[in-house]
């Protein structure tokens, strides 16, 4: 019986290692407008997951999707953000997480970079690298993360490629390494040489961009004859990356020190091929993951996971509470009875869902680098662990550094029981940070949060679901730093910052209003500690 049990579970083990191994979990970062919806219909299309890139949703839908979830919920009585698109390429499971962007960028955004194994920055070429893209290489940075990155839109005009990878290089410290190099500039885009063995790939636009763009093998020879000046110009440019070694290098890729750079414009579908084929042999699959005590949990042990993201009352009839969860290891069978580590107690997974774009499907099966969807996830936050077989803990997912902050009241002083109970179960939840201050007492908590939405997800939640509406006053901070008890000075030597007390890990935070007064107060209180929330500095 016991070598039964045995040999059942190594052939278990073997295929779950072998399915994980086949999966490339990823996110894109990038600033709006940069390409990132365009660029996911695109890869789609490629992978052939769909027909065509308008078959996913219309350009109107696609930025419902993105925006207000609470609109579209008043809409349709239900939310469909989604959280993962899955793709399935050749042999490989790319699995590409959402990084809400826009008005609903929040601390959800970052915390679904702890979910993924690699990212994609995507650069618009006559931008290059902007404020949110920043924000978002910030939290890779934190975690080593490997970078691809992809500079869009090469074909409107752009800037010279070398002066895009100078400013990756100058700005974040990332070694750019070219595998792709494009003929002509930013705006005439006539094709990409491969670095690797020197083949060209001539593009053909194809009208309105919704078919497979023409992407045609031609000999260099005849390119060279063909294109002229423009292959001329590519061909020096390629010495001299030769010159300078940028090269690429699988180690400092892998350590998130250099990044793999490819030329392309997602909308006429160009370059993507080449995007799809280095997330394949470049990107690495999901590792063995390691729990809060430092212990490695191979990926073909039994089921772990960890929840990075939570979204509340997506469906008001069923009041249902989504947890996002990313497979760390083991097989997932639909009603496996999981544990839920932080309170020990049983977790029934018979309602779990695939999230692919806008729908939901029931999943039956999932390996490690999948994300599920548990619906009536009431009982589980952000961070949480859910395992099967041996007991395993994973560490935190990190709080990201606020920047937005109000003062929340209770409308009605009669329902305040309520107000702090719902105010308890957001910070819980992860949807905003709360602090509380010995100034403004606990009858008035300040909610921190990465972007403005999070406040209105509290406040909407909190007259919705706990029945106490709440008036919020935006306070003029925009940034926060830690200190400790010892250093703290008083409110008054802080020259108009706060001293606030962050009250889930008991962190001590100063709430400054603007960078240069940051600078005043470190100027005037030179032995005052103030750290950026998180290591390598979110600001
Ligand atoms: P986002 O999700 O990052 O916010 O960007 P999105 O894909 O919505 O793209 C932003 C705009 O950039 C869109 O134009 C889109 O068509 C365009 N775009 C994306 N990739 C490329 C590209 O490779 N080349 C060119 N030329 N344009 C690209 P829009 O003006 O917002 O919409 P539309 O009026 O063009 O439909």
């Amino acid at each position: 019986m016991s070598t039964t049990a045995t040999a059942t579970d190594s052939t278990t083990s073997e295929e779950v290692t072998g399915e994980a191994a086949r999966r490339r979990t990823f996110a894109v970062i990038s600033h709006p407008d940069a390409g990132k919806s365009t660029l996911t219909e695109a890869l789609a299309l490629h992978a052939a997951a769909i027909t065509s890139a308008g078959a996913v949703h219309g350009k109107g839908e696609r930025r419902g999707v993105t925006s207000d979830w609470m609109a579209m919920e008043q809409d349709r009585g239900i939310s469909i953000t989604s959280a993962a698109l899955r793709i399935d390429y050749g042999d490989c499971v790319l699995n590409l997480l959402d990084t809400p962007g826009h008005a609903d960028f929040s601390e959800d955004t970052y915390r679904v970079l702890s979910a993924v194994d690699c990212a994609i920055m995507l650069l618009d070429s006559a931008k290059g690298l902007e404020p949110q893209t920043l924000k978002l290489f910030e939290v890779c940075r934190a975690r080593n993360m490997p970078v691809i990155t992809f500079v869009n839109k090469w074909d409107r005009p752009g800037r010279e490629p070398l002066e895009l990878l100078d400013e990756i290089e100058q700005r974040i410290g990332l070694r750019p390494t070219p595998m792709n190099w494009p003929v002509g500039i930013a705006g005439d885009f006539r094709g990409l040489i491969d670095r690797a063995d020197g083949s060209y790939t001539k593009l053909t636009r194809t009208p309105g961009g919704a078919t497979r763009a023409r992407e045609e093998r031609v000999d260099p020879e005849q390119a060279a004859q063909a294109e002229g000046a423009e292959w001329t110009q590519a061909q020096e440019e390629i010495d001299l990356l030769g010159e300078i070694e940028a090269h690429f290098d699988e180690a400092s890729f892998l350590a998130g020190e250099s990044s793999p750079v490819l030329f392309g414009a997602a909308l006429p579908n160009f370059g993507v091929s080449q995007l799809l084929e280095a997330l394949v042999n470049l990107a690495p699959a999901p590792e063995d993951p390691v729990d809060a005590d430092g212990a490695v949990r191979p990926v073909g042990a039994p089921f772990s996971g960890q929840v990075f993201k939570m979204q509340a009352n997506m469906d008001k009839a069923h009041r249902d509470r989504m947890a996002f969860l990313r497979i760390a290891s083991g097989r997932f069978e639909r009603g496996m009875v999981l544990t839920h580590a932080n309170t020990g107690k049983p977790f029934a997974t018979k309602y779990t869902q695939a999230v692919f774009g806008s729908e939901r499907s029931t999943i039956e099966t999932a390996y490690p680098g999948d994300v599920i969807a548990l619906v009536n996830a009431a009982a589980l936050s952000v961070g949480d662990t859910l395992y099967a077989g041996k007991k395993v803990h994973f560490p935190p997912i990190p709080s990201f550094a606020p920047e937005h902050f109000a003062v929340a009241r209770a409308k009605d002083a009669g329902r305040y029981k309520q107000f702090q109970r719902g105010i308890a179960q957001l910070d819980a939840e992860g949807v905003v940070q709360v602090l509380s201050s010995d100034v403004r007492g606990e009858q008035a908590p300040v909610l921190a949060a990465v972007g403005p939405l999070q406040f209105d997800v509290v406040a909407h939640r909190m007259s919705e679901e706990f029945r106490a509406p709440i008036e919020l006053t935006h306070l003029d901070y925009s940034l926060a730093r830690r200190t400790d008890a010892g250093s703290a000075p008083t409110a008054h030597a802080l020259s108009g910052a706060e001293v606030l007390t962050r009250r889930a890990d008991g962190e001590l935070l100063v709430l400054v209003h603007n960078k240069y007064r940051l600078r005043v107060i470190k100027r005037d209180n030179p032995d005052l500690v103030l750290e950026p929330l998180l290591a390598g500095g979110v600001e």
